[in-house]
């Protein structure tokens, strides 16, 4: 499936709910976000007949998100649906990893391949602060199950922080030394909440390259990933790094995005969305609708010019 412009759309991030058993802070607002009522929401059936079409379509990999993915009943049985249609080579997951100790083994068994944990800090109680609540050690150990049971390849998401976790980057960067792991610095983007934080929170990820100057490029080059790639000499995992703001990547984008309410998104950073879910329910074409609302997919966002999202991250899934 193509859009206006030409470029390939093959990747569908799907996000299933907006709960979280967590509540980072640059996530949603501290009096949580109103729950979307049951009926709003798409259900494994309907979930599942959207992957279909966007398969018929050409989409080839699909990640599931949230809110926290691994907080809704039925997941277990979703990816085993979505594994059955024919032409979703990739199934992945971005997990807070709380939950993972417990279902790694269940989820590798209905198919899924690999998951991307979220982590911010290596620090018990900055994590905590920071997840308004989560034990690091959950996570560690959510991490640790992944890897014995194959998730595989492992990708760690850190959102860079200034005055939070700018001083533990050396040693996230570190892990990648002895461990065939991907630690992918992410650019604190202001969405939602984050929206009103003060300026020395936003860095850029060329920071990363300063902090730790031994980093040199990866050639390793990942199809229309909107991370760049480095690595410690010698190392078994790498460093990425994902920098939406100071190095904008939309002109390869390969991507659409549905909310859990069955909103199709073609872009992170716009207000337009398509009410896929109506159209469902509605008995329309599916295959029909999506294919017209890849053509209104924007050329790139707008965030310097102030163009943002109103929903907060939890809505969206990243
Ligand atoms: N800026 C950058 N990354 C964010 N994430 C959530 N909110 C933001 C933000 N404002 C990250 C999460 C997760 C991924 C899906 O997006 O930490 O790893
Ligand atoms: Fe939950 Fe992830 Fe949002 Fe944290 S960032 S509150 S783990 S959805």
């Amino acid at each position: 499936m193509k859009d206006a412009y030409g470029r390939t759309i093959n990747y569908l991030r799907l996000s299933i709910t907006d709960l979280c058993n967590l509540r980072c802070q640059y996530c949603m607002p501290i009096e949580g976000i109103q729950k979307i009522a049951h009926e709003d929401i798409l259900t494994l059936e309907e979930l599942d007949e959207i992957v279909y079409a966007f398969a018929k379509l050409g989409i080839t990999k699909v990640r599931i998100t949230g809110g926290e993915p691994l907080a809704r009943k039925g997941i277990v049985t979703l990816i085993e649906k979505i594994k059955r249609h024919q032409g979703i080579k990739d199934l992945a997951l971005t997990t807070n990893g709380i939950l993972l100790d417990t279902m790694a083994q269940t989820l590798k068994d209905a198919g899924l391949n690999r998951v991307n944990i979220s982590l911010d800090s290596l620090d018990d109680k900055k994590y905590t602060m920071m997840t308004r609540g989560g034990k690091l050690k959950d996570v560690l150990k959510g991490i640790e199950k992944a890897r014995k049971v194959g998730l595989t390849p492992i990708k760690l998401n850190v959102v860079l922080i200034g005055g939070f976790n700018d001083n533990e980057v050396e040693r996230f960067v570190r892990l990648t030394q002895e461990e065939a792991i991907d630690v992918r610095f992410i650019e604190l983007m202001p969405i939602g909440e984050v929206a009103k934080w003060s300026k020395h929170h936003f860095l850029s990820n060329e920071y990363i390259l300063k902090v730790v100057p031994e980093l040199v490029k990866s050639n390793a080059l990942e199809e229309n990933s909107p991370a760049l790639y480095y690595q410690l000499p010698g190392a078994k995992g790498r460093v990425g790094l994902i920098s939406p703001i100071s190095c904008k990547f939309c002109g390869t984008c390969n991507r659409v995005r549905l909310t859990s309410e069955g909103k199709l998104k073609h872009c992170l950073h716009s207000n337009e969305e398509f009410d896929l879910k109506a159209a469902l329910r509605e008995e329309r074409s599916l295959t029909d609708f999506i294919q017209y609302a890849m053509l209104h997919k924007p050329f790139e966002h707008l965030i310097e010019e102030g163009s943002l999202t109103e929903r907060n991250m939890i809505q969206v899934g990243g």
